[in-house]
């Protein structure tokens, strides 16, 4: 080459030169390949050595050896210099940044019907009331039987259950719950009294027009402790009624009713006003019939082996999808399960938004 550096000083201000310019790896390595490569610049001064009388080697050897030695070192400073800046700079490509504030139309709407069981939930939270949960594909037994619905009883007809096909190894006929009443006898089973306990979930009948579909919601609660009567049944549900409809004034009555696993048993109605389609709570001089409830029957104390001498309570049972109909004013019952996302967003709740009896249960 014609401009090969003719000193050995020259030829490492260049090279040094070429490292400190150099703007990534692969323009390093160029160097690299340039000084220290099979044709490179120190490469050929160190083979030309052999050719060299001994004396002139005693003197360049060590220079040339030093030359190599100093640019080796600088390369791979260079080269770490190089890789830091480079994963420093992929870092702040690839950076997340989580102190974006969230975008509030990414977050989707709450279904009323979640909306109302997490509404319900806080308020028989607040009571003391814990949260228990069962399958939705039950047993007879659960669903009937231990319920004090004898076999062949006509009020399990009233049920129009859907029944699975096969039974258990115990010959226990499978169904979908027709009610989430049969986890108040899994709760007795599974935990000693006293027990309070709320208990929402989906439901099964084969029922299906403006206001029945095959599939629903419930949610039940179950009291059990000793010395429990009626008095604490009005009192609870009363509180609830004013906590869930946000009014103070819920006129609410008692009307006997029958229920195989209470005794006595009664339906609660609340005082509204009906003016066409609209239904308004805590006003008027009509009736609407929001839920069943009683003293729960010895013979269900007996079945979960407890003693109904020691122990009493009271169950309460209540459609989910009714009451949100109802608080929310939303007229046909089908278009909840439709899943039509310009019906969740007009009847949906903010994503963020949590019921709170402090914060306000709706907003
Ligand atoms: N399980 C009943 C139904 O689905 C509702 C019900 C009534 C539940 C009275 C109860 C109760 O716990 O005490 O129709």
């Amino acid at each position: 080459m014609s401009d090969e550096p003719q000193t050995l000083e020259a030829l490492e201000a260049e090279l040094t030169a070429d490292i400190s310019n150099a703007g990534d790896e692969a323009a390093l390595e160029a160097v690299r390949v340039k000084a220290l490569g099979q044709k490179g610049l120190i490469t050929l001064r160190l083979r030309s050595l052999g050719q060299m009388d001994p004396d002139t080697r005693k003197i360049q050897g060590p220079l040339i050896n030093g030359l190599r030695d100093r640019l080796s070192s600088a390369l791979s400073a260079a080269k770490s210099v190089l890789a830091t800046r480079a994963l420093a700079a992929r870092l702040g490509r690839e950076r997340i940044d989580i102190t974006l504030s969230p975008r509030p139309d990414d977050f989707g709407t709450i279904h009323p019907v979640s909306q109302v069981s997490d509404e319900i939930i806080e308020i028989f939270s607040a009571l003391g009331f814990v949260l228990a949960e069962g399958p939705d594909i039950e047993e007879d037994r659960y669903n009937f039987t231990m319920l004090n619905f004898p076999p062949g009883h006509p009020a399990r007809e009233m049920h129009d259950t859907f029944f699975l096909d096969g039974t258990t190894e115990q010959g226990e006929r499978m169904l979908l719950r027709t009610h989430t009443s049969p986890v108040q006898v899994r709760t007795l089973l599974a935990n000693k009294p006293p027990v309070r306990v709320i208990i929402p979930g989906r439901t099964y009948r084969c029922d299906s027009d403006q206001t029945h579909t095959p599939m629903f919601h419930q949610v039940e609660g179950l009291v059990i402790d000793r010395n429990i009567h009626m008095g604490h049944l009005k009192g609870t549900l009363e509180a609830f009624a004013r906590a869930f409809f946000e009014i103070d004034n819920v006129k609410m009555r008692m009307r006997p009713s029958h229920f195989p696993f209470t005794e006595p048993s009664v339906e609660i109605d609340i005082g509204c006003k009906r003016s066409g389609d609209e239904i308004r709570i805590g006003e008027g001089d009509d009736w609407l019939e929001i839920l069943g409830c009683g003293m729960v029957h010895p013979n269900v104390i007996r079945n979960c082996g407890l003693d109904p001498d020691e122990w009493q309570g009271f169950a309460f049972g209540c459609g989910i999808d009714r009451l949100a109909m109802l608080k929310y004013g939303a007229p046909d019952l089908r278009a909840f399960f439709d899943s039509d996302v310009r019906w969740l967003r007009h009847y949906g709740f903010h994503g963020l938004d949590q019921p709170s009896l402090g914060g306000g249960l709706s907003r």
